[in-house]
């Protein structure tokens, strides 16, 4: 695997590069796409195989039989994660935006609030408040040792009756953490409490760093499973989120036929090149990921140790995810100047913090899954630019 060499992804359709001009004013010719979330690498070699496969043989009508997709799936998270999932339970969706848009629609009413740990990725806000649902914003605390947590107390004091849902990133976008089981157990606890269903998106489950280990929120305690739904994904993992397919695994029945329900309210089945790529990618593409990790870790290390280097910059330890969260509070300049800095003084297009929620708005995203030779350069111009 070549992660080194640059690929060019200008004029190919491609959202992170084709269109930063439009989004943040910053050129593809000269700028460095650091915002949305794939990475500018490509995906395991299996997966070209599959999609050639498909090509060869040239015709590419409806999919039927979920069978070997489910049977890699379950084989991979009783490898990878120590979870023995039924097949029975597997849901297959179109991506997990909209994963999370069937929860919000099957499981509560116009008006309801659903809670999220904020700053967290942004479609979760965006797709509440579009199903006219209410966000109810518990913001992250940050230890001392400078990681996320999530503060239950405090929101226990917050809530007000017409919570139903909390919706949990698991590992966390943006700041990287991987929560522990304790964390995890609290979490299940204050659910059962307080009756409330648990959404646990676990897109980015295997883009873990060594050192750390992600646990699969239906095995933080035996109860959570009667209220949990798990949102799981390859496309995070092996690069291939344009296959837009993801799995909402329900293990409760009675919430899997109200999800099944509220699929076909949507008129949703399979996408063909999503599941085939998927398929592929669980049975065959471990190699490439750990190959990938050790990348991502050494770029993470790069990264971090540059912006340390650089007046009052910091960014976040990152135990997981390929997107780093780097704070500008102490440059004493505006979330507004910090951005025009970036954007046309660096020439970086970034995902901005206040589109997390509530705690991002001294932030920026930078996705760090591109070629060293492209982290060096962003190091030289934000060295340049804040120095
Ligand atoms: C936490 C989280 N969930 C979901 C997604 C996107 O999911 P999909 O592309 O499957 O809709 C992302 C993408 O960045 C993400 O970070």
């Amino acid at each position: 695997m070549n992660f080194d060499e640059v690929i060019d992804r200008r004029h190919t359709n491609c959202m992170k590069w084709d269109s930063m001009q439009q989004f943040y004013g910053v050129s593809p010719d000269t700028g460095l796409a650091m915002w949305v979330a794939d990475m500018d690498f490509r995906p395991p070699p299996a997966v070209t195989a599959a999609l050639q496969a498909e090509i060869e043989h040239g015709v590419h009508g409806y999919f039927g039989d979920e069978s070997a997709y489910k049977t890699a799936l379950c084989h991979w998270m009783q490898h990878r994660h120590q979870w023995a999932v039924d097949p029975e339970w597997i849901k297959t969706v179109h991506g997990l935006v909209a994963g999370t848009a069937l929860c919000i629609q099957a499981f509560t009413q116009v008006k309801d609030g659903v809670i999220l740990f904020t700053p967290v990725y942004h479609a979760f806000a965006r797709t509440i408040k579009a199903n006219q649902r209410e966000v109810i914003e518990s913001p992250l605390q940050i230890d001392a040792s400078g990681l996320y947590r999530m503060d239950l107390a405090a929101l226990e004091q917050q809530l007000q009756g017409h919570e139903r849902m909390v919706i949990l990133c698991s590992p966390h976008n943006p700041g990287g953490r991987v929560w522990s089981m304790q964390e995890l157990q609290e979490l299940a606890d204050f659910c059962l409490k307080h009756d409330l269903l648990l959404v646990s998106d676990e897109i980015h489950h295997d883009l873990v760093f060594q050192g750390y280990k992600h646990s699969p929120m239906s095995l933080a305690t035996p109860q959570i499973r009667e209220r949990l739904i798990m949102l799981t994904a390859t496309t995070k993992t092996f690069n291939i989120a344009g296959g837009l397919t993801g799995n909402a695994i329900i293990e409760n029945p009675e919430l899997r036929s109200q999800f099944s329900q509220a699929m076909l309210a949507a008129g949703s089945s399979p996408n063909r090149f999503g599941v085939l790529m998927s398929t592929a990618a669980y049975a065959q593409g471990e190699e490439w990921l750990e190959s990938l990790l050790e990348y991502l870790d050494n770029n993470r290390r790069l990264f971090d140790a540059g912006i340390q280097q650089i007046k009052s910059l910091r960014s976040m330890h990152l135990e997981a995810t390929y997107l780093a969260w780097v704070n500008f509070a102490e440059t004493g300049l505006s979330p507004q100047q910090v951005i025009d800095k970036v954007q046309k003084e660096a020439g970086i297009a970034t995902s901005h913090g206040a589109s997390f929620g509530s705690g991002g708005e001294t932030y920026l995203r930078f996705n760090l899954a591109m070629p060293r030779s492209r982290i060096e350069q962003a190091l030289e111009r934000l060295t340049a630019v804040f120095n």
